[in-house]
């Protein structure tokens, strides 16, 4: 069978979850599902990034240990996800045995193959964004007189201090030549062309561990120095596939990331498995950042979005669907409230529920909810079945190259076509004038094309979908068991099935 491995960053622990962290988990959810359905063995891991100064930092600030404050907060992620239908196989904390045994064997390895070497480390160094910068850097982003961080603003501080270094520097070509070689390993295209010259610029070998904190993993025979929190965190992709055992699920097929954090997973992550001996994940894609009403969202403007509030106000399936249809994915966005709104009343309530309820009130009204064979089809109707067909190949080929956005319009332009079917066929006519097959006929392309509907956004919104076919199919529907090859194709809705009567599924927000 064939695997699907994706994932998403493991979230630090010294912050709540905010919509940024639900972004990317839905994302990898969507694609989770959508390969399950397409009959794929799929392994899609989450969890939390515990390690680190930061962490040490804000746990000391509140007067309690990093392990406390680290159990505390993964609970809040751990409850989150099931509430946004969140389907991971796996969840990894960096403080269980299994990773701490997979990064001490991870640094044997880097050793063993002579790629760590000990010296001074002489820099200057952002805290709260765990970034090392040279001076040269700091000069070339004006940053060298107020001694700021180029990413964050904030103050940073000069280092030297004894440290293990990763020769980084060693694998530049061969880095190079997979990425050439290998046009699908970063996406999109303009984070990819920005690697690239990253990359031609010259890389210089990386510090890998600390002395001045020990909320980390040790280095091997070396325990005054705890692990750089990023070799840490990076290689929990390999520990929850069952480094150093054995690992059926790697290499990974996605690794899905924000922008932020492209650097560290498209430049050091695949120097080190090179390093390591082993394979390179086959894509990393880097989405957008999001803005709220227009602001950039952070913990000091205390703006950020909170996925377990938004909660109280919508369903999880609305803002699984917003967050994915309102930006192409790559792109930075804007999260707003009307802007919410203006897409669940124009393409959910307007054309989903629409079609939903005006196909299954008209199916009850003229034929008490049953179904029969359709006859001779016209051109109108085999129009629809080849657009329905159409949808279902695009779909699949939008969600390869991670362009949601576009499979949803894809979705959203046959829901269109269904809506002007009914106009065009004029069921109401039909009754009236007692064309009986005509009227038979087009009331099952439009209860037939709205399974098929249902079925292609149930990644997107498993409840809701949920819902839409237990209307169609008039019995409870397992979503998750839901199959593209035994349940995608025209047709298989029987003459003589009944379906349940119409409940709005999608209601106008007011
Ligand atoms: N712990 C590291 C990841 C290690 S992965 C081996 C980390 N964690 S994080 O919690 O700070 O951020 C995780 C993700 O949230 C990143 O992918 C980041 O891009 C994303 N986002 C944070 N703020 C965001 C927005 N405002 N908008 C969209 N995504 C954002 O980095």
């Amino acid at each position: 069978m064939e695997r699907y491995y994706v994932t998403t960053p493991i979230y630090y622990v010294n912050d709540e979850p905010h919509l940024g962290h639900l972004y990317t988990t839905v994302a990898a959810d969507v694609l989770a599902r959508h390969a399950r359905m397409s009959g794929k063995e799929v392994f899609f891991l989450t969890g939390v990034d515990e390690h680190g100064q930061k962490v040490e930092q804000a746990a000391a600030a509140r007067g309690i240990a990093p392990i406390e404050l680290a159990d505390a907060v993964v609970e809040r992620y751990r409850s989150l996800w099931p509430r946004f239908s969140i389907s991971n196989d796996d969840f990894i904390r960096t403080t269980e045995g299994r990773h701490k045994r997979a990064v001490t064997e991870m640094w044997k390895r880097l050793d063993a193959a002579g790629a760590i070497y000990k010296g001074f480390y002489e820099d200057w160094y952002c805290v709260p964004c765990e970034t090392y910068w040279t001076g040269t850097q700091l000069k070339e982003a004006g940053a060298w007189e107020g001694k700021t961080c180029p990413d964050c603003g904030r103050a940073v501080e000069q280092v030297r201090e004894e440290s293990y270094f990763f020769r980084l520097s060693d694998y530049q070509d061969r880095l190079l030549d997979h990425i050439r070689a290998h046009p699908e390993f970063i996406g999109p295209e303009s984070r990819r062309n920005e690697v690239l010259r990253f990359v031609e610029g010259g890389l210089r070998d990386l510090s890998i561990s600390r002395t001045t904190f020990s909320w980390g993993i040790p280095v091997p025979g070396d325990p005054e120095h705890v692990i750089y929190v990023w070799i840490d965190a990076l290689t929990n992709y390999l520990t929850a596939a069952g480094f150093p055992g054995e690992m059926p699920h790697w290499p990974a097929n996605l690794h899905l990331i924000g922008k932020d954090i492209l650097r560290f997973h498209a430049v050091y992550w695949p120097c080190m498995l090179m390093a390591a001996g082993l394979p390179l994940p086959e894509r990393v894609f880097a989405h957008g950042w999001w803005t709220v009403e227009g602001e950039k969202m952070s913990k000091s403007r205390g703006n950020a979005l909170k996925p377990d509030e938004l909660l109280e106000q919508y369903e999880a399936d609305v803002l699984r669907y917003f967050l994915l249809r309102e930006v192409p994915f790559g792109q930075d966005g804007d999260f707003s409230f009307a802007a919410l709104k203006a897409r669940y009343n124009t393409e959910l309530a307007n054309d989903v529920g629409n079609l939903l309820n005006r196909s299954l009130s008209m199916l009850h009204k003229y034929r008490d909810g049953v179904l029969a064979a359709p006859a001779d089809e016209e051109e109108g109707d085999r129009a629809l079945v080849a657009d329905v067909e159409g949808m279902q190949r695009d779909v699949e080929a939008a969600l390869a190259r991670q362009a949601f956005h576009e499979a949803l319009e894809r979705i959203n332009a046959v829901v269109r076509h269904g809506n002007r079917y009914v106009e065009e066929n004029a069921p109401w006519t039909l009754a009236r004038e007692g064309r009986d097959a005509r009227l038979d006929t087009v009331l099952y392309h439009l209860v037939e094309t709205l399974r098929l509907v249902a079925l292609q956004l149930a990644p997107f919104m498993p409840v809701k979908c949920a819902a839409m076919l237990a209307q169609i199919m008039n019995a409870e529907v397992d979503v998750a068991a839901l199959s593209l090859r035994e349940h995608g194709g025209w047709g298989l809705l029987a003459a003589g099935h009944a379906c349940a009567r119409p409940a709005p599924v999608f209601p106008r927000m007011e």
